[in-house]
């Protein structure tokens, strides 16, 4: 046997040894089935590594997600490790908390799970579904990584984060009069989007969120006032521009 022929005859063996392996695989539909599922709902989409950063770490699939989605006013929710590991990811927990975690968003723990999670979607799944993509999720090598969070609303978060934005504040003009009543008006009104409670009992003059949900309050009215002379301010003396960026905002707050 020369050289030649010895290195064919092992090309054969790996090619066989790879049919094999494959073979295997094909063998278990509900893995396949899984596998399947997993890929159409996206789970690895939140639940990777970089991925919403462009560069998915493929080799650390579904280790959880280093981008973490901020809800107004409840927090800042990264995807967590979905792998087996037993301290940071699911390995220890039973088949039935991580099926009520994707098909009801209820936590061992009772917390309810954020709505980014699109459990309410996962609520339709068939119970044979919710199994197989257990089953997947069992089967990938467990990875040790601690998402960061969940964050409360006031906590800073540690790692990159998605803001889900109210309209109003995109606006730029009405971000613009916020600054300038930050600068100019806050020492006296409370001037910001959600006033403290108790700050007119401190007396001081009407918050702004107060001042733009009188009735009485329009856009003219308060170019009125911001044209005239103000309480405390003798030099008070606004451009009809600073007047429309700052009026914007106070309306912005209703
Ligand atoms: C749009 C992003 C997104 C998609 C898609 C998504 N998830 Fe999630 N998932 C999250 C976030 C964010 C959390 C954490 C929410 C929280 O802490 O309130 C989470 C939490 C979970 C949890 C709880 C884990 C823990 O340790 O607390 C499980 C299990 C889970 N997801 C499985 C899945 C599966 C399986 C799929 C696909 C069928 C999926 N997720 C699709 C974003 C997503
Ligand atoms: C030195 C303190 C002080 C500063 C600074 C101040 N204000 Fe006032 N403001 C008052 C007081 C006191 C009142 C209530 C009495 C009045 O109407 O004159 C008032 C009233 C108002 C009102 C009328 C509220 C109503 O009853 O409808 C508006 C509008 C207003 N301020 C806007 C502003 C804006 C905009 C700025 C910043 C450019 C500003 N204020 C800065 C003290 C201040």
């Amino acid at each position: 046997m020369n050289y030649r022929r010895l290195s064919g005859c092992s090309a054969v063996l790996m090619v066989l040894a790879l049919g094999g392996l494959a073979g295997a695989r094909a063998a278990d539909p509900v893995l396949e089935r899984g596998r399947y599922l997993v890929t159409i709902a996206g789970c690895a989409d939140c639940h990777t590594p970089g991925y919403f950063l462009g560069k998915p770490d493929t080799a650390r699939q579904f280790a959880g997600s280093d981008v973490g989605f901020e809800i107004p006013r409840l927090g800042v929710f990264y995807g967590p490790n979905l792998t087996p590991d037993k301290e940071t990811g699911l390995g220890g927990w039973t088949d039935a908390q991580i099926g009520a975690a994707i098909t009801s968003g209820t936590l061992p723990s009772g917390r309810q799970l954020a709505l980014i999670m699109p459990w309410r979607a996962f609520a339709t799944l068939t119970k044979p579904d919710v199994s197989a993509i257990i089953v997947y999720l069992k089967s990938l090598p467990p990875v040790r990584n601690k998402v960061p969070g969940p964050f409360g609303p006031l906590e800073p978060p540690t790692s990159y984060v998605m803001k889900v934005v109210p309209p109003e504040v995109q606006n730029v003009a009405v971000q613009v009069g916020g600054s300038l009543a930050e600068r100019w008006c806050a020492s006296c009104h409370d001037v910001a989007r959600t006033p403290q409670a108790g700050s007119v009992e401190q007396g001081r003059p009407l918050s702004f969120k107060a001042i733009a949900v009188q009735t009485s309050t329009t856009r003219e009215s308060l170019d009125r006032h911001l044209s005239a002379a103000h309480t405390g301010m003798p030099d008070f003396s606004l451009s009809p521009y600073q007047r429309s960026l700052l009026i914007g905002y106070i309306l912005s707050l209703r």
